[in-house]
């Protein structure tokens, strides 16, 4: 058994587009059962960098290791290969297709996500264009969950949702990963991301900052520009 078994090992990651650096020489490592949050303001990189550790974006130096194998295929080969789920800002669902026949493309087990969410079962036939903000992030985490993954990314769960859905959402990410899952949520909600994150990664200036614990992260963030914060 190796105590050290780590959900996602980005090494010396460096990320942005056309070889020029968004965000350089990154280190994040995520074990299993782990909540960890990445925040920094709007345009710093934190959907650079889940999309170049989901395989959307190739790195421009640095390695991902997911589950101990170092990957560098696409999206849909992490998925199925190596356990990795991705939520994007978008949720990518398909809209004009019923909730139902979107677990069927993604060959999600209905049963499965209406265990997690037991009121997406009502609006089941409804066009998935035509659910709530938080009806459709459900079926967006329901779907990744109901295939086990081992790593989920999560790119701003809280946008635009109300209060409510928000903390039916951070529950069901909790309960998942207190049986094993390993994420990483960029949110721009800090008080959300401190109070299921236990411990974060600030990107600011190009670079990544670590905290080794969500008081930390809340002290590291508080009286600084580093994200959108209301009293600021
Ligand atoms: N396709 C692209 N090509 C070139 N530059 C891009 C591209 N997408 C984003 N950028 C730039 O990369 C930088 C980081 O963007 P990114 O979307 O990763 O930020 P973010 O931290 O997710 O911001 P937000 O909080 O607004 O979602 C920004 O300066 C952005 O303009
Ligand atoms: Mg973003």
């Amino acid at each position: 058994m190796n105590a050290l078994a780590l959900a996602l090992d980005a090494k010396d990651l460096t990320v942005g587009y056309n070889q020029v650096p968004v965000i350089s020489n990154m280190n994040i490592q995520i074990a299993a059962g782990e909540i960890v949050a990445l925040l920094g303001r709007n345009g710093a990189g934190k959907t650079t960098t889940v999309n170049t550790i989901a395989g959307l974006l190739a790195p421009i130096d640095g390695t991902v290791t997911l589950a101990d194998k170092v990957v560098s295929g696409s999206l849909n080969r992490r998925v199925t290969k190596h356990g990795l789920a991705l939520i994007t800002e978008e949720r990518a669902i398909i809209r004009g297709l019923t909730l139902l026949e979107n677990l069927k493309v993604a060959k999600a087990s209905p049963a499965r996500v209406f265990e997690v969410f037991p009121e997406l079962h009502e609006c089941r036939n409804r066009k998935a264009g035509l659910l709530s903000g938080g009806q459709q992030q459900m079926l967006a985490m329901g779907r990744c969950l109901a295939t086990d993954p081992k790593l989920l990314l999560v790119d701003e769960l809280s946008f635009g949702l109300s209060p409510r859905s928000i903390e039916r959402l951070g529950t069901a990410l909790v309960r998942a990963a207190s049986a094993g899952l390993a994420v990483l949520m960029v949110e721009q909600q800090l008080p959300f991301a401190l109070s299921i994150a236990s411990r974060g990664y600030v990107a600011s200036g190009g670079r990544l900052q670590a905290a080794a614990s969500s008081d930390e992260l809340g002290r590291l963030m508080r009286g600084t520009d580093l994200v959108n914060a209301p009293d600021a």
